[in-house]
């Protein structure tokens, strides 16, 4: 791999993180509590929910695809030995099992939880039930955000050491 195409592939994974990042705190800090007060409140989450999905979807992708190039330009070796002794293997591995959780989390709460909530507060908005699934959408979504800032802090000790 060229080094110019190293450093493309660094400039859309920096790019992907923003967008998965910086998605989230847009709904966290802005979106959610400017339509407090709406009376359509859960079919503009349920609209801006569904775009952001499949915009979230291809950071994840971009990050993963554009992650293994990376490793490749850095001359990972992929054994189970390199992953378990050296000091750069053992961040990577941590930076890996951190993105199949946050994989595994955005398809739970996207696909499933998420979609669940804003189907039952539609048409039953005060039963328990909506506030259950609120509650725990929300909760999944907030760890999701901490283990992507986990994964950026781990890609920047990756990148420039500690
Ligand atoms: C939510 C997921 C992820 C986020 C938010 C994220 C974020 C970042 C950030 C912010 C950097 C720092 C770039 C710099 O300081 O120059 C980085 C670097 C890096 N990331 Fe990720 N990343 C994610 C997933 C992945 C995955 C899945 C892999 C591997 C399969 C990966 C491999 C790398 C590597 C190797 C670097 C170092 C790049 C270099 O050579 O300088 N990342 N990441």
């Amino acid at each position: 791999m060229s080094h110019e195409a190293y450093v493309i592939s660094v400039f859309i994974h920096v790019i992907a993180a923003c967008m998965w990042i910086g998605g989230m705190l847009f709904l966290i800090l802005a979106f959610i509590p400017g339509i407090k007060m709406q009376p359509n409140k859960v079919n503009l989450i349920a609209d801006v929910s569904l775009k952001y999905r499949n915009v979230g979807a291809v950071a994840l992708a971009a990050l993963l695809f554009t992650g293994i190039l990376q490793l490749e330009y850095r001359g990972v070796r992929w054994t189970m030995e390199y992953f378990t002794t050296s000091s750069f293997g053992k961040m990577v591995g941590l930076k890996i099992v951190v993105f199949i959780l946050i994989a595994i989390i955005s398809l739970v709460h996207d696909y499933y939880l998420g979609a669940r909530a804003i189907e039952i507060w539609k048409n039953q908005p005060d039963h328990p039930r909506t506030t259950k699934l609120r509650t725990l959408s929300r909760l999944l979504g907030r760890v999701s955000f901490v283990f992507a800032l986990v994964a950026a802090w781990l890609g920047i000790i990756l990148a420039r050491g500690w």
